[in-house]
């Protein structure tokens, strides 16, 4: 059994400012996404956001060498793309990465920016994507199996003819940026792995509006899917509590509260 952290009152406490501190890039850089800005931009305001204004420190930055602060990954590139010259075009659909580290802890969230005018297709992708991560969030409690989270969206998603990346999972965070347990958005019957009261882990479904396989490029970072159809994704801290979960970057426009208590 690998062995997984249980976060006490005081890690929990800096946590939650890295949560809070990651939520509020994503807020903060809402406004800039628009139609002509450079992936590159929107990474120097981020970059520097965090720097001067958080007094933080961007995770991904250096990060086993990735180049950029922010992983900013648009239309058919699945995730980790490298900030670059390319500029936003109407109906482009961007993920942007933001991991944040204050205090020696580490935040970590995604969400999806809509470009223009999307096409409705691509914005019911963004829309179950949120969703998928909802309902895994919404399953969190003390006692079940980790398999549960990525059942359960494995489950909602199947129903919406889109497909699951495989190859990339949600992880344990705290001191370090991955740490266990991996959390896999598809079910796998091998993962016993319970869910405790005191973990902090992020969940980030990547969701194909295709064929699920996926491509690293040249570069060693960008993923693309195999079929070029695009992709979304979102991304949560959360911590489990007794009765469900919070949502450390838990921010403004969710459709969901920041503590949720699992009945089920
Ligand atoms: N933020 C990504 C995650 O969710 C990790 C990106 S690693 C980087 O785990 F080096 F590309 F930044
Ligand atoms: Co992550």
């Amino acid at each position: 059994m690998k062995k997984i952290k249980i976060k006490n009152k005081q890690e929990i406490e800096k946590m939650e400012i890295s949560g809070k501190l990651t939520a509020k890039v994503l807020e903060m850089i809402k406004k800039y996404v628009n139609i002509g800005i450079t992936t590159e931009e929107i990474d120097k305001i981020c970059h520097d956001y965090i720097i001067n204004k958080q007094k933080a420190i961007p995770a991904c930055l250096g990060y086993k060498g990735f180049p950029k602060s922010t992983c900013i990954s648009v239309n058919d590139v699945v995730c980790h793309g490298i900030p670059n010259k390319y500029k936003l075009k109407n109906g482009d659909i961007v993920n942007i990465d933001v991991s944040v580290i204050k205090n020696g802890y580490h935040g970590d969230a995604s969400k999806m920016f809509m470009v223009g005018k999307v096409n409705k297709k691509y914005k019911k992708l963004c829309k179950h994507t949120r969703k998928s991560l909802y309902i895994a969030l919404k399953s969190i409690k003390p006692g079940i199996k980790i398999s549960k989270l990525g059942k359960n969206i494995q489950k909602y998603i199947s129903k919406k003819n889109f497909s699951i990346v495989e190859e990339y999972c949600g992880h344990g965070i705290g001191k370090k940026f991955h740490e266990n347990p991996q959390i896999l958005h598809y079910y796998d019957n091998r993962e016993k792995t319970i869910i405790k009261k005191g973990m902090v882990f992020t969940i980030e479904p990547m969701i194909n509006f295709g064929n699920k396989e996926v491509y690293c490029c040249k570069d060693g970072w960008t993923v693309k899917t195999m079929d070029n159809s695009y992709s979304a994704q979102y991304e949560h801290t959360v911590l489990v509590t007794n009765l469900g979960c919070n949502i450390l970057t838990f921010q403004k426009d969710e459709k969901i509260s920041k503590i949720l208590i699992n009945k089920k």
